[in-house]
């Protein structure tokens, strides 16, 4: 018999070689390979109720009705998780998040894979992290990498093919003193969204092409630099694939500019930390302003003073490898 709750734990991600841009929008196939690390304690918590006799889906974020689009996004994952058990029933879902949604590290990527899991868990489907990776891809690309623990990758997807699921590379424990040290600095204009700033850099960007062409390589370092446990091949390899990403998305008409003035001192902190104090210290940035240094734990303070230090940064989060997706109730 199927439970009538479930709660599931899953973290956020951050991506060392990026995914930007889909091979088939309609089933979210991103168009390039992506490799990230699962980090802790950045933590979304989700609970399920099945509620006999509700009319809609509800989901609660953080104690409050979450928007209407929001609402509408759990209920599609909801909905082809109702269709492959062949339930009729109704959810209620409560979702929380360990770190502020304006931290610069993405609550959906943790949100959409807990929601998986626990969907998946509550409906009575098997315990099978492939289907739950699937599932949250086709709500949000990244998302499919929280399913996992550890060093992650979610290979391209062919069109048509919706069988796209996130491949344990190895599990926390093998690079357990990784850092990542997020400086976030102040907000200016609303940002692009990824998913927008991505269907953008596709449609009008002249380098698209070449970015897709090029990112298997940048993904191939990355993920050696992750084997041998590398700082010196990791690192420029993800600068690599951050900056091409920013470049792509800079090359679009309108121009998508990502960057404050306090990322590009950050940038600058984290360059000067390598180039004149010899401190192993790589930079990454996302679909917003804030950037996040990759390190050793034996750096951690030193990065994290100089990046609180760097003008326009608010505060700085530290993270590590972390799990996968948790099931606490
Ligand atoms: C810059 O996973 O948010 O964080 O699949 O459209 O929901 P959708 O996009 P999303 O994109 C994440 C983009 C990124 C890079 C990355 O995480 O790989």
């Amino acid at each position: 018999m199927s439970e009538t709750t479930a709660t599931v734990r899953a973290r956020a991600n951050i991506a060392l070689a990026k995914y930007w841009g889909k091979s088939d929008a309609a089933l979210n196939l991103p168009a390039v390979p992506s490799l990230s690390v699962t980090l802790e304690p950045m933590i979304t918590e989700t609970t399920i109720t099945l509620v006999p006799g509700l009319a809609h889906d509800e989901f609660l974020l953080g104690g409050a009705p979450a928007a209407p689009e929001e609402t509408a996004r759990v209920a599609r994952v909801l909905g082809e998780v109702r269709a492959e058990a062949g339930s009729a029933l109704r959810a209620r879902v409560r979702s929380t998040n360990s770190f502020p949604t304006a931290s610069g590290l993405a609550s959906s990527a943790s949100g959409f894979a807990a929601l998986a899991g626990a969907a998946r868990a509550v409906y009575g489907l098997p315990d099978d992290l492939r289907r739950a990776s699937i599932l949250a891809r086709r709500a949000s690309a990244s998302a499919a990498r929280s399913v996992l623990g550890g060093f992650v990758e979610l290979p391209a997807g062919r069109p048509g093919d919706d069988d796209v699921a996130a491949i344990p590379l190895h599990p926390p424990e093998h690079w357990p003193t990784l850092r990542l040290v997020v400086a976030v600095v102040s907000e200016g204009r609303k940002d692009v969204g990824s998913r927008d700033g991505m269907g953008l850099s596709q449609r009008t960007s002249p380098y698209f092409a070449a970015w897709v062409e090029g990112a298997p390589r940048i993904a191939a370092e990355v993920r050696r630099g992750l084997a041998e446990r590398r700082l010196d091949v990791l690192g420029p390899a993800l600068e690599h694939s951050f900056a091409a990403m920013h470049a792509l998305a800079l090359s679009t008409s309108p121009p998508t500019l990502y960057w404050q003035p306090a990322s590009v001192a950050a940038l600058r902190t984290v360059q000067r930390l390598r180039d004149t104090e010899g401190v192993s210290v790589f930079a990454t940035m996302d679909a917003g302003p804030h950037v996040k240094a990759v390190c050793e734990a034996a750096d951690e303070e030193r990065v994290a003073a100089a990046l609180a230090a760097s003008p326009g940064v608010l505060r700085t989060l530290v993270a590590r490898p972390g799990p996968g997706l948790e099931r606490v109730g």
